[in-house]
């Protein structure tokens, strides 16, 4: 895709990147029936877009995806959100969100970048660097430990 930018997402795009996250989610088969019937699944913190840990990709002003990092007790960092707008998959801004989000990680003392992956994106978490380590029961089934960095 070309002219996509990652760049920090700002507190007034709160609903925006919630609508995001609707047509993303919505969008997987397996995902809908549950999100249909637990809508406050779909929340993004306001708190957690004033600490700066999210991340939206956009082009030419018009916002493509959005992914979110929090730091973890390890020292580490977690994956904590991934959504691209579905018109747009397969297009690289999931693979550029994860890279930044990497860097941001890496670059405040992390060594790796930890996700709860839902099992039908694990190929897409492989194809940018992640590893399965394990398991974990989730609200909606079973997730997927997954990580990128070192061992
Ligand atoms: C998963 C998601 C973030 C991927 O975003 P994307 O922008 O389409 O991913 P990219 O285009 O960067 O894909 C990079 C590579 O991952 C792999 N990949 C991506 N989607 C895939 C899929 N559905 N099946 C298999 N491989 C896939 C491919 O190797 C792809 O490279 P290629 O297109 O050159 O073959 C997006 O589909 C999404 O928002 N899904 C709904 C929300 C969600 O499931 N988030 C993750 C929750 S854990």
């Amino acid at each position: 895709m070309q002219h996509l930018t990652v760049r920090p997402a700002v507190a007034s795009e709160q609903k925006a990147l919630e609508a995001v996250q609707w047509r993303a989610s919505l969008n997987n088969p397996g995902d809908r029936e549950h999100l249909l019937a637990n809508p406050d699944a779909i929340e993004l913190p306001l708190a957690q877009l004033e600490a700066g840990g999210v991340f939206v990709a956009e082009v030419t002003g018009s916002i493509k995806g959005f992914a979110a990092i929090l730091s973890r007790e390890d020292g580490d960092a977690e994956l904590d959100a991934l959504f691209v707008e579905p018109r747009a998959w397969r297009q690289g801004v999931g693979r550029a969100l994860v890279d930044h989000c990497f860097s941001a990680a890496t670059a405040s003392g992390a060594t790796s970048l930890h996700v709860v992956g839902n099992p039908h994106a694990e190929a897409f978490y492989i194809s940018c660097g992640f590893r399965t380590v394990g398991t974990q029961q989730t609200r909606f089934g079973v997730g997927l430990l997954m990580k990128r960095g070192l061992p």
